[in-house]
């Protein structure tokens, strides 16, 4: 079996090669392309393929793998938003994904998000370094008894929402679904309520097209004055031109993300010889109260391996023909 990776860097291969390693029959090929139509004949030859968050999965490249008879879709990531599920159903495409690889890595950088621009650190590595101790600019929060809102209470949502409470945080949560672990740390509310009573939001719902912009011009004008937006979900949940006149007219007092909506251009790549041409994310540049990281919330060691792992056992499961609870609802 052979199976070409797409979008792979050098830590993909270290971990997916560990695996393969253990699996005499399986053939890696490696590359850094992402998946598009241009990109698709990389996989000639292969009947499976290993895609991540930024890879086009949409009908027309979907068709276009078919016929060169790719069988099988292994995503290395949980989201499967970039997905179109009724195209890979009607090819009889196997898609499977990794659901959980570590719900804690996410809500760790989460926690490193928020309390980095919460108190600053980020600013005072830079200063100190160049012989500036002054404090000036550098006042935070105490997070102890700090209201935090919870948007998707599933398992980051859960595992964020646990670290917070450790900080003596009141927990408030949405999500369509009750939560009842949720509940024994924090209070299920309406998005309302969340919103204008959390000095903190974090979203940790998937990406979906009722998702799509949750944070918009109107959620924001509901949010505590000042409060903190943290993003280390999906980008386009935010509408990012709303969040830049939100940070302007200091309704929104700071905003952390980890996920860009337009990141499938910037992201995964060293950039520091371009130039940038994305305007929007080169004006959230300008805010000293906007943090950003370029998609490394899943990125822990113990993530990597359990990606690396549940996607060979996702591959075993489609060699062998057995049930794969990790496949794509709506496929195959
Ligand atoms: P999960 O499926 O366990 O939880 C998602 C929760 O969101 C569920 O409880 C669901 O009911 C809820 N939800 C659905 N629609 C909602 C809505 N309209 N409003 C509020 N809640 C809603 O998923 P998990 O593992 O917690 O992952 C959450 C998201 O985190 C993923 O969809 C993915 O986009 C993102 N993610 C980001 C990573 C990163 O590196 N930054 C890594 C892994 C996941």
């Amino acid at each position: 079996m052979k199976i070409a990776v797409f979008s792979s860097q050098p830590y993909d291969r270290r971990f997916l090669n560990e695996k393969a390693d253990q699996h005499d029959a399986v053939k890696m090929r490696f590359h850094t392309e992402s998946l598009s139509l241009q990109s698709v004949s990389l996989a000639q030859g292969c009947q499976a393929i290993c895609v991540f968050v930024n890879d086009v999965l949409d009908a027309e490249v979907l068709h276009a793998l078919a016929h060169i008879g790719v069988r099988a879709i292994l995503l290395r990531c949980a989201g499967f938003n970039h997905l179109d599920t009724d195209a890979a159903r009607r090819l009889n495409l196997f898609v499977a994904r990794v659901p959980a690889y570590s719900p804690e890595a996410v809500a760790e950088h989460t926690l490193a998000l928020t309390l980095t621009l919460n108190r600053r650190t980020h600013r005072a590595y830079a200063r100190v370094r160049e012989g500036n101790f002054a404090l000036d600019g550098l006042l935070g929060s105490n997070l102890h008894g700090k209201t935090v809102g919870i948007i998707g209470t599933g398992k980051i949502g859960l595992a964020t929402a646990k670290i917070f409470n450790g900080f003596g945080c009141r927990m408030l949560g949405f999500d369509p679904y009750p939560s009842p672990e949720f509940e024994a740390i924090g209070e299920m509310v309406e998005l309302s309520e969340l919103l204008s009573e959390s000095d903190f939001v974090s979203l940790h719902c998937p990406l979906t097209t009722d998702t799509h912009h949750l944070i918009n011009a109107d959620t924001l004008n509901l949010m505590k004055e000042g409060a903190m937006l943290i993003n280390t979900s999906r980008g386009a949940l935010i509408d990012t031109q709303a969040v830049i006149e939100a940070l302007k007219s200091r309704q929104l007092g700071s905003l952390a993300i980890d996920v860009y909506e337009q990141e499938s251009n910037l992201f995964f790549e060293d950039r520091s010889d371009d130039i940038i041409t994305d305007d929007v994310f080169q004006r959230l540049m300008t805010f000293p109260n906007v943090l950003v990281t370029g998609h490394q919330g899943f990125f822990t060691i113990e993530a990597m391996r359990e990606i690396a792992s549940t996607t060979f056992e996702n591959l075993s499961a489609y060699q062998l023909g057995t049930e794969c609870s990790n496949r794509v609802a709506g496929t195959y």
